[in-house]
């Protein structure tokens, strides 16, 4: 049986783990204290029942997972994974101190991912005793239902690693895709900007908030429009992620726009700060 380690039960780290017992997995799941553990196993919990009610699971088999979970507050406890995702805050130093905790408790055979949306797998990379062993497993929110993995190899990343950790998202039930560390990967770098330039659209009035969305939802079959996604992202992560596409390419083309900078500096980050392009 698999043995995976999960640092960090936050909204990702929970969503990794449900997907990861559901599909058969041991997990071993980390966090700082007992609480952030109590809350994680809760979410995974609450995950679960949702399941059962789609009519996915029976309420018997949810014990049976919930077996195959251990919750520690000690890295140690990843001692015998043959694979640790990491999905602690996106701050590069937390990612750093929490890799390099992972990387000397864990065997030289075990694969590192780390769940980041957009620093670079190749940076991190210099925070492992293995580089080699190192990848980006990049999930989706929620991570029981999207079926998009996005498998980032770091310039060290050996072939043997990318196989593994492609074979792994494929047993968790998911589409892996397999690209390059570059900024943004394929799906930031793709979406940040269409999204920017939809703001832009907004700040020079070339039609309203709700015109804009529908020009995408109607004529491109997207099932949200732009601005109403970077309220539900967060204009605080956009503007972060276009930062990290700005400084990493040094190409104009990604400059944030000056309304999204705005928004994030008065504090309207979207859904969670109850406003943002729209009310909530
Ligand atoms: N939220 C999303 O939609 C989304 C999507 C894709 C990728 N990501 C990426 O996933 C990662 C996690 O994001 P999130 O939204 O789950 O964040 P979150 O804030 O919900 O959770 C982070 C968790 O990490 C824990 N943590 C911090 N330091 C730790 C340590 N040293 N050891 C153990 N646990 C530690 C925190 O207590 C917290 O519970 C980030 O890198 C983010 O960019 C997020």
């Amino acid at each position: 049986m698999t043995r995976m380690g999960v640092m960090g039960l936050g909204t990702m780290g929970s969503g990794i783990t449900q997907a990861a017992i559901e599909s058969g997995f041991e997990v071993v799941a980390v966090e700082v204290d007992d609480a952030h553990l109590s809350s994680g196993a809760s979410r995974i919990r609450t995950g679960l029942e949702r399941r059962v009610k789609s009519g996915k699971l029976s309420q018997h088999q949810v014990g049976g997972l919930l077996s195959g979970l251990n919750l520690s507050t000690s890295v140690s406890s990843f001692a015998d994974c043959d694979i640790v995702v990491e999905a602690v805050f996106e701050d590069a130093s937390v990612k750093a101190a929490a890799l390099s905790g992972i990387s000397g408790a864990v065997g030289p055979q075990t694969i590192v991912a780390s769940n980041t949306s957009s620093i670079s797998i190749t940076s991190l990379s210099r925070n492992l005793k293995h580089p080699e062993n190192f990848i980006g497993m990049h999930f989706f929110n929620p991570v029981p239902v999207m079926k998009l993995l996005e498998v980032v190899r770091g310039y060290l990343t050996s072939d043997a690693t990318a196989s593994a950790a492609l074979d792994i998202g494929r047993r968790m039930g998911k589409e892996a895709v397999e690209v390059r560390d570059y900024p943004g990967f394929i799906s930031n770098r793709v979406l940040m900007p269409m999204i920017n330039e939809a703001i832009f659209a907004l700040m020079e009035d070339v039609a309203g908030r709700d015109d804009i969305d529908k020009v995408m939802k109607l004529g491109m079959n997207h099932p949200m429009g732009p601005l109403e996604l970077a309220d539900f992202i967060g204009l605080d992560v956009c503007l972060d992620i276009m930062n990290v596409l700005y400084s990493g390419f040094k190409d104009p083309k990604y400059r944030p726009c000056p309304l999204l900078v705005n928004m994030v500096n008065s504090g309207k980050t979207g859904r969670k700060a109850g406003a943002g392009f729209y009310q909530y």
